[in-house]
């Protein structure tokens, strides 16, 4: 099982670039596949889940080549022209991939069945599965987890469906089986979760109109290819984002370039406002249907909030990494409203917890969510260099998100930090490691 050790570093600055969205590149897999022609893709996060997404097309009759760095080329087979697998699709560590895979094998002619890692198989199903049987899907899960099995040759129908849990994740999945629909399906959101789904099936032709927190598809006769943009990741810049706030290195300035600023994801930046952090996103452009800009970020004394609840789905992959942000400001942070965090690759809110308590930091564990208490008594807190975090061991539960957040810890660690079971960077960020060490971390790797 590989591990990282975080060396204590002065601090971070520079310009870094972040890989692509891993939403937005499974996405543009799944519905270049089925669009008629062929769809180039730049910026394409070539990441383990994305990868899974890749193969799983791949074994359904898509041709997908890989045609330079971070570009892919999905020869489209048009809305019914995918194969049946001749085995099981492994979608690994990926709950987006498993997910959506979900909604758009349950309109294809063929039965299919979705595995994945030690992780996946533990996760929540039936919260897509729920709808799309309302749909008219066939769909097996095992105690409500995967293996997911899906009978081909169900004839959808369109429904109107209220999201119980805000899941862009459940949405999606409905959406894509509504393409197979014989009428119109409405999903209707509890709160705004990300919108990248509708944005690109604008980008293939396909009629989805948005409003109210209400997402209604009529279904298409076909797809038409397009070329996609793929920005880069906001939750990848997130840990630079906090990095740069948390930052000893006085009047240093981390940017971070081409971050996809879809408002449905940028909930940390109003977060971290109200924390009292400085952000500035300048130079907007746009990257197809997704806005892009660029982040700088200046040192900050953060002080403790309680996170409006409203934003919790608009930051749901950045609470890990906040949670670093929250030990280091100045008061308590209160996150609820969030148990969402309990069903990701970990329960994030129990290992964030038991990292940061091994490391010295108070907090305690709520239903929903966690009570952070920002920087250790004693301290002078006017000293932006105040070490809050011990240093020590740490276990990421073989979670990504955990892994990368304990790293950024490192800029206030009084000694190394030893994050144990973090091979699964490579699902989100494969380059972890060297992008944080350009921007001055000291994150080496160890088998
Ligand atoms: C995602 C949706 C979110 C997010 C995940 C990616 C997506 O999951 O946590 O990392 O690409 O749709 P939920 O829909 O379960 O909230």
């Amino acid at each position: 099982m590989s591990h990282y050790i975080v060396e204590p570093v002065p601090g971070v600055s520079g310009a870094i670039r972040v890989p692509g969205d891993k939403s937005v590149s499974h996405r543009s897999l799944m519905l270049g596949s089925i669009a008629d022609g062929v769809t180039e893709v730049s910026g394409f996060l070539e990441s383990e889940d994305c990868l899974s997404t890749m193969k799983a097309m791949r074994a359904l009759g898509v041709r997908i080549e890989q045609i330079g760095p971070q570009a892919v080329r999905v020869h489209g087979v048009g809305m019914r022209g995918l194969k049946p697998a001749n085995h099981a699709l492994d979608m690994g560590n990926s709950g987006t991939a498993m997910r959506l895979m979900t909604g758009l094998l349950s309109g294809q002619s063929f039965d299919s069945e979705l595995i994945g890692d030690s992780s996946l198989m533990k996760r929540p199903m039936e919260r897509a599965a729920k709808p799309l049987r309302e749909m008219g899907a066939q769909i097996a899960t095992l105690d409500g987890k995967p293996p997911v099995k899906i009978t081909g040759g169900a004839k959808l129908k369109g429904i109107r469906y209220e999201l119980p849990v805000a899941s862009a994740q459940v949405k999606s999945a409905v959406l894509l089986a509504g393409l197979y629909a014989n009428t119109p399906t409405t999903v209707i959101e509890p709160a705004i979760t990300r919108d990248h789904t509708e944005r690109m099936l604008l980008s293939f032709g396909c009629q989805v109109d948005a409003a109210h927190g209400e997402v209604s598809l009529t279904p298409p006769t076909q797809l038409k290819a397009c070329t996609l943009e793929v920005p880069g990741d906001f939750s990848s810049a997130a840990f630079f984002m906090v990095a740069g706030s948390i930052n000893p290195k006085k009047d240093a300035v981390l940017t971070i370039t081409g971050v996809g600023i879809n408002p449905t994801r940028t909930g940390l930046l109003d977060i971290l406002a109200l924390m009292g952090a400085d952000l500035r996103v300048v130079n907007h452009r746009s990257a197809g249907a997704e806005p892009v800009a660029d982040i700088e970020v200046r040192p900050a004394q953060l002080k403790g909030i309680h996170v409006p609840e409203h934003l919790v789905p608009l930051a749901i992959d950045e609470f890990p990494v906040l949670f670093v942000a929250a030990s280091c400001a100045q008061g308590e942070t209160i996150v609820t409203g969030a148990e969402e965090l309990r069903v990701k690759e970990s329960d994030r809110i129990a290992v964030m917890a038991e990292g940061l308590k091994a490391m010295g930091v108070t907090c305690e564990v709520l239903p929903d969510g966690i009570r952070i208490q920002g920087r250790p008594a004693g301290r002078n807190e006017k000293d932006p260099e105040a070490k809050v975090f011990s240093g020590g061991t740490v276990d990421s539960h073989g979670d990504h998100r955990i892994a990368m957040s304990f790293s950024v810890a490192s800029l206030r660690a009084a000694a190394a930090i030893k994050i144990l079971d973090v091979a699964n960077v490579a699902t989100s960020f494969p380059d972890f490691p060297g992008t944080a060490g350009s921007a001055g971390l000291n994150v080496t790797v160890h088998d």
